[in-house]
């Protein structure tokens, strides 16, 4: 997996040496609301982290996260994830997150925007896809601006502290995040 560096941020790829401290994100507050993340020991979660896939290339399926990293001194403020489902291995699904001291400056969206360029152009994948629950408008609002499309509610889509919750389905395909880097070329040609 490669570094990605955007305006404002640098997202490293989370691999057994940076596991802790993305596990150290995990624990902070206001993260769980709307979605399900394990608590598990630190050692654990570095086991889990070694056997992940290392790169992320054509036709490889697995789960790929980068830690978020801002400021000045740089720290870390969240993590964006990718995972490639083996029995869908041409659809990744996408997950994020800021501690609260990083919201509200655009930070999710660069992070996730970087990403998204990312697995298209490194791997074969046709279709990215994100889900949230309808009242997570600031999430909502991160896959708006990012270029994804809403696609429908799915009922019972997502498991939240042991239960079933419907999710909004978030989609963007190849060809349109294509087609949004060329219009968005054209426009700052522009300006
Ligand atoms: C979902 C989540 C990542 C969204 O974070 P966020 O900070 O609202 O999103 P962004 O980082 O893209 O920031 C956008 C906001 O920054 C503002 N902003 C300020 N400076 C900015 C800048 N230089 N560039 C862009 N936006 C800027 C935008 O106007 C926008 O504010 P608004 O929401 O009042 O319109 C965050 O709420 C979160 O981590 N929640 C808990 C976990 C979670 O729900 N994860 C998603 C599960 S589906």
């Amino acid at each position: 997996m490669r570094t990605l560096h955007s305006d404002r941020l640098v997202l490293e790829p989370v691999d057994s040496r940076n596991a802790r401290e993305l596990w150290r994100v995990l624990g902070a507050p206001d993260l769980r609301r709307y979605q399900d993340i394990p608590r598990l020991r630190a050692e654990e979660f570095e086991r889990q982290v070694r056997s992940r896939p290392r790169l992320l290339q054509a036709r490889v399926t697995g789960r790929f996260e980068w830690l978020v990293r801002a400021g000045e001194p740089i720290e870390s403020v969240g993590w964006v994830s990718l995972r490639i489902n083996e029995r869908a291995p041409d659809i990744g699904e996408i997950g994020y997150s800021l501690i609260e001291a990083a919201r509200g400056l655009g930070y999710a969206t660069e992070a996730l925007g970087a990403v998204v360029e990312e697995a298209f152009e490194a791997s074969e994948l046709g279709e990215l896809q994100a889900c949230c629950v309808p009242e997570n408008t600031p999430s909502r609002a991160v896959l708006h601006r990012t270029g994804f499309r809403e696609v429908r509610l799915l009922r019972g889509g997502a498991m939240i502290r042991g239960r079933h919750v419907d999710v909004l389905l978030y989609a963007v395909a190849r060809g349109e995040w294509h087609r949004r880097r060329q219009r968005e070329a054209v426009r700052s040609q522009r300006s």
